[in-house]
């Protein structure tokens, strides 16, 4: 313990990420720790202050109620997080590890400084050293060297699916592909905005902002879904996997109204032409200039599984199935308890059934890559968990700038429903 606390005091990325962390930490084990003298104890209670740790210790039953972070996992999760490069944000979003107290959204933002935490205990260990010098690499996101090598290169074809096997009626994306048929067909241009307009006016400027802010999120995160699709479907297309194809194309079409609606929207209720660009802050350009778009992009040159996954990974798992649906439900909890905007909530609530479906894609498509490739599913759990916590950022950068939230909305409620959505589906590929 003393040699983790001289590893973490000497760690200078711990001493730059941790300076804002101010709460004790208890890393508990489910199952006791056991003690050199053959006794258990609760687990390891770290002492934190400002980029320092001021003590480490065993844990006793009572640290667990005096302590303001407590997280909970057997002692095999906790040997493994420290041996086999996982990564500690993806185990405690995914439920491997339990958040028992704390703020989730307090954890996202500090993922940085748990790595560094969690760096210094297996540096502290002679034996995993080298080990743990691979998992810090790993944590650092290298660049793709196999692009050039995976590219598909243009073959022509020799038959069609339709006339030698025929089409696959039960597959899953052609299921969806009916659903999508009847559920999707509804035109946003048709949408009555008359009440919206009318009501708008009697909002506080704080609440206009609250709205515009999500909105503009919005605005720019259906473009950007609509614009970034294209080269997955090319690449689908390119292995002859129709049905999957023909899902795509409501996918895409739908994507296409998403960003009409929120466009008529604006036209219509706000009616004023103003730049709305200021609401994306660093966070969100991080996360969909920096990883939406380079992920899918890289498809033009670069058709491998691995490239597959990390694309629907971002586009599938991480803004649509983290993001959007935490930002529908922030429209959702402000507008329906207060019976306003009833043109906005209607085509929300269309645009939420298109999402479903575009999200059980996802979660098909990643569930098809990693059992052909086994071996992805390290990298994909790391980079998961990566991705996770730059979706915490932007919620916090959507309700971080006020001081009392409009609409009686409770900031972190927002980061434990990302959490929980991200959970859940993550869940179901684990098991899988
Ligand atoms: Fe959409
Ligand atoms: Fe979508």
């Amino acid at each position: 313990m003393q040699a983790w606390q001289f590893e973490i005091n000497n760690n200078s990325a711990y001493a730059q990420h941790g300076k804002a962390w101010e709460d004790a930490l208890l890393l508990r084990f489910e199952d006791g720790l056991r003690l050199p003298n053959e006794e258990t104890c609760a687990g390891f209670f770290l002492d934190l202050k400002n980029g320092r740790c001021e003590e480490i210790r065993y844990a006793s039953e009572t640290d667990i109620s005096d302590t303001p972070i407590v997280l909970t996992a057997p002692s095999k999760v906790w040997e493994q997080l420290i041996k086999e490069k996982k990564d500690p944000l993806f185990m405690i979003m995914s439920g491997t590890i339990r958040l028992e107290k704390g703020s989730m959204m307090k954890l996202g933002l500090q993922r940085n400084a748990a790595k560094a935490l969690l760096a210094g205990a297996a540096t502290a260990t002679h034996e995993v050293k080298k080990q743990l010098a691979a998992a810090c690499a790993q944590l650092e996101r290298k660049p793709d060297k196999t692009t050039a090598t995976h590219g598909s290169p243009h073959t022509t074809r020799k038959s069609y699916a339709t006339t030698s096997r025929g089409l696959d009626f039960d597959s899953y994306p052609m299921q969806l592909f009916q659903k999508a048929k009847q559920l999707g067909v509804w035109n946003p241009a048709a949408i009555n905005f008359e009440q919206d307009r009318q009501q708008w006016l009697t909002f506080s400027e704080e609440e206009k902002d609250l709205i515009f802010r999500l909105t503009a999120m919005f605005m720019g995160g259906e473009e950007a879904v609509t614009l970034d699709l294209l080269p997955l479907i090319q690449v689908l297309a390119r292995e002859g996997r129709i049905e999957e194809e023909m899902f795509l194309t409501s996918f895409l079409w739908e994507e296409a109204k998403h960003t009409e609606f929120f466009a008529l929207f604006l036209r219509d209720v706000v009616q004023k032409p103003f730049d709305m660009e200021h609401y994306h802050g660093p966070a969100y350009c991080n996360l969909f200039h920096g990883e939406l778009e380079p992920a899918l992009q890289r498809l033009h040159h670069d058709s491998s599984p691995r490239a597959q996954l990390l694309a629907s990974l971002t586009y599938n798992m991480i803004v649509e199935g983290t993001l959007a649906e935490t930002g529908y439900e922030a429209y959702h909890r402000m507008l329906t308890e207060q019976d306003m905007l009833p043109g906005l909530r209607e085509g929300i609530g269309l645009l939420k059934r298109d999402e479903s479906r575009h999200i059980a894609f996802g979660l098909y498509l990643i569930e098809r890559l990693l059992t052909a490739n086994p071996k992805l599913r390290d990298e994909f759990e790391t980079e998961a968990g990566r991705l996770a916590g730059m979706a915490i950022d932007v919620v916090d950068e959507i309700f971080g700038p006020y001081e009392l939230m409009p609409f009686n909305l409770e900031k972190s409620w927002f980061a434990d429903f990302a959490v929980n959505q991200f959970k859940k589906r993550m869940n179901k590929l684990i098991k899988a």
